[in-house]
């Protein structure tokens, strides 16, 4: 997968994308990260890329000409789906990075300030996408989230050791806490079922964690979690 970034801070993406398994994805060829100034696309001697809002108010807006520019640069072969980082998006979310995750090409354009002229999203057709109800300081940390969740399902990213089967989200339930040696460490032991080598009892012990932690921490899940016969019992 390709993916474009405009950012008026490139190496805070590519710092944050060179360790690890996207770092590794790569390396391999299976992540082709690109990362666009549009900064380095204004005209004037000043590299202007921000001005004050019409109609008023506190802050900058960033000028729509060098972010058009930048995108023009990209040269996008197919239709790139382009995404906006912007906490008046619709909220991220797994099912939303397994869409994303079979795109060849994904572009992300990182708003500073008060945001960016609406006109990009006019003539992109751009697609807004919150990271949650919090608001950051810039588009950069909400487009690694996006980055980092829709680059660990592209296949081949993860190997056997980090595989996605057991991951929370992924069946509409969170998933059951782990342990791993010592079985005993200050003076906590691990749930015996874990080490008993019983595998239909070990999956029952997890099914009822994973209920557990849903139903206490996130009940909108649990509301929308399909259950299955004996579930409630499990949570008795
Ligand atoms: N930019 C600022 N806050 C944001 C958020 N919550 N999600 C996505 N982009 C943002």
């Amino acid at each position: 997968m390709q993916i474009n970034i405009l950012t008026l801070f490139p190496e805070m993406i590519e710092q944050a994308l060179g360790h690890s398994i996207l770092k590794r994805a790569q390396d391999r060829g299976l992540l082709v990260i690109r990362t666009v100034n549009p900064r380095d696309f204004a005209t004037d001697a000043h590299r202007t890329v921000d001005d004050s809002p019409y109609g008023g108010g506190p802050g900058m807006v960033m000028k729509p000409e060098p972010i058009h520019a930048a995108l023009l640069s990209l040269d996008l072969a197919q239709p790139s789906t382009i995404l906006m980082p912007d906490p008046t998006g619709p909220v991220f979310d797994q099912s939303w990075a397994t869409l994303l995750a079979v795109e060849p090409c994904l572009t992300l354009v990182c708003g500073h300030y008060e945001g960016i002229d609406d006109r990009i999203r006019q003539r992109w057709n751009t697609q807004p996408v919150s990271v949650g109800d919090f608001v950051l300081t810039g588009g950069e940390l909400a487009a690694l989230i996006v980055i980092d969740a829709v680059g660990r399902l592209i296949p081949g990213v993860l190997g056997n050791q980090e595989s996605l089967g057991i991951d929370s989200h992924s069946d509409g339930l969170l998933s059951a806490p782990q342990f791993t040696r010592p079985e005993v460490w200050d003076g906590l032991a691990v749930p015996e079922v874990l080490t008993t080598g019983d595998h239909s009892k070990i999956a029952k012990w997890r099914r009822a964690q994973a209920l557990r932690l849903t139903r206490d921490h996130r009940p909108d899940l649990f509301a929308r979690a399909r259950l299955e016969k004996g579930d409630l019992d499990l949570l008795q």
